[in-house]
């Protein structure tokens, strides 16, 4: 079985390392040797420390390895949208199989991939793309397609779990942290799409068609990151027994109509400390899926870093190996549901509003109308004084607010209306709140 590696970078070189230390287990698996044909890269002169692979293999044209007869399996490792959607079809498009990490990919486009596979004949997998090295794509596409899955929760980013977890346990700088995680190779390129949501958004596109046999792209989900969590945040959050994690949630609902739809979102929320998804920590990534039959199930593992998403990415080069040997592929995408994605605003969420107010008479009532007048139930209120310290009336006070679940426009909505009252002096934070509090 030939491959072409496209990318030899954080996650490539860890493929050739394995596929070079587990040669002989691999080949016994797949019931023929593995054998690299080339490897795509795009700087000939980079050090690769002591890669254990024929240098004479490494090329900067992607396209004519790709091409070439002696390749049936393509390994793409090199991210982003061009040039690796044109080399995937193209492979696909010849009949080979391709094994590839790339969310940012599928999300934006796995339509054409879907379709060019189809096309080909051959396999398209990509359990790399979500959750690093847990088993996840495949239990969803294939152990639970006799179930009807309801919701998926999960931390699906390990750069931000990673400056989350250390905002709370040390006190860490966002850019010190940030750079750690860079380091430790869990950012993408561009960090950006880390902490800014893009990278978990894309996850949970494809988590959310997988799970609910309908074509939900990166276009479709609610995207915030982390970039607006503050150390206050993170001290609110541990003043209500709770931490603050960057949640993906891909849920089925009804419209107002009663039609069924499903929604789509990431963002950063507040959950108590006793929720399951409180202790992870590090770049681990852990996902809740609930299914009607099957109940809550639970996956946990390593969600970034090089060694952790090579075995995903070995997984699916055996997988897919062994099926070109048997001359069958895999089930084509299922996205026969064609469910609509409802919009965020009409999603149910529950918000932690930290006011500070002038401490005078009338200003609960004040505040309660607001709410009252989005119909957002409030859970609880707590009033202390303004940052901790000793006051008095007529001085400011710190005004804490969990409310019921509401659709999110209406919370919006409250807080824009909250923003605008005299008695507001500022809006000092706004996290929605998962789980229980
Ligand atoms: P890196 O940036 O470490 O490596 C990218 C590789 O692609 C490098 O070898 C680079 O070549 C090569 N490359 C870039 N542009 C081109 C080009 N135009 N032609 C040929 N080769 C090119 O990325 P990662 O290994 O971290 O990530 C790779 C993929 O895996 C991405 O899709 C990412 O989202 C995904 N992924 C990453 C995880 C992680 O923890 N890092 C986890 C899960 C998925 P050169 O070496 O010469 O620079
Ligand atoms: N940058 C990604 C993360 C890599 O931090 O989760 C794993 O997909």
């Amino acid at each position: 079985m030939r491959l072409a590696l496209l990318g030899c970078g954080t996650v490539g070189s860890e493929v050739v390392r394995l596929l070079h230390e587990q040669a002989a287990d691999l080949a016994a698996r797949i019931g023929a040797p593995l054998e690299i044909a080339g490897i795509a890269v795009r700087r000939l002169g980079r050090d690769r420390g002591d890669l254990p692979v024929d240098p004479t293999l490494f090329t900067t044209d992607a396209l004519g390895l790709i091409k070439r007869d002696d390749v049936d399996v393509v390994v793409e490792v090199v991210g982003g949208i061009e040039p690796a959607r044109g080399w995937l079809v193209e492979a696909l498009r010849a009949g080979k199989s391709v094994v590839t990490a790339n969310k940012a990919l599928l999300a934006e486009d796995g339509a054409a991939l879907h379709d060019a596979a189809a096309e080909g004949g051959g396999d398209l997998y990509y359990e790399a793309s979500v959750a690093g090295a847990i088993p996840l794509l495949r239990p969803l596409r294939e152990s639970l397609h006799g179930d009807r899955i309801n919701r998926v929760t999960g931390i699906v980013n390990g750069t931000t779990n990673f400056i989350l977890s250390a905002m709370d346990a040390t006190g860490a700088g966002f850019a010190e942290a940030l750079e750690e995680a860079t380091e430790l190779g869990y950012a993408e390129a561009d960090p950006t799409a880390d902490v800014e949501g893009f990278d978990a958004a894309a996850k949970a596109a494809i988590l959310a068609s997988l799970a609910f046999h309908t074509r939900v792209g990166a276009a479709d989900v609610h995207r915030e990151g982390i970039t607006e969590v503050t150390a206050a945040d993170v001290a609110s959050a541990k003043a209500m027994g709770c931490t603050i994690k960057l949640l993906c949630i891909a849920a089925r609902g009804a419209d107002a109509a009663g039609r069924e739809t499903v929604s789509v979102r990431v963002h950063p929320a507040m959950i108590p400390l006793g929720h399951p998804l409180a202790s992870v920590g590090d770049a681990f990534n852990a996902v809740f899926v609930e299914a009607e039959a099957a109940g809550p199930l639970m996956f946990y593992g390593r969600g970034a870093g090089g060694a952790p998403t090579a075995s995903a990415v070995l997984g699916d080069v055996v997988a897919v190996s062994r099926n070109r040997l048997a001359g069958v592929r895999s089930a084509s995408e299922s996205a026969y549901a064609d469910l609509p994605v409802r919009p965020m605003g009409e999603a149910l969420t529950r918000y932690h509003i930290s006011l500070d107010v002038a401490d005078r008479p009338g200003v609960l009532e004040a505040v309660a109308g607001v709410f009252a007048r989005h119909d957002v139930s409030i859970a609880t209120v707590r009033q202390g004084p303004a940052g901790g310290g000793a006051t008095g009336r007529g001085e400011d006070a710190d005004l804490v607010i969990v409310t019921h679940v509401a659709p999110d426009a209406a919370l919006a909505a409250t807080v824009r209306e909250l923003r605008g009252l005299d008695i507001v002096r500022s809006v000092a934070s706004v996290l929605r709140v998962e789980g229980g509090l």
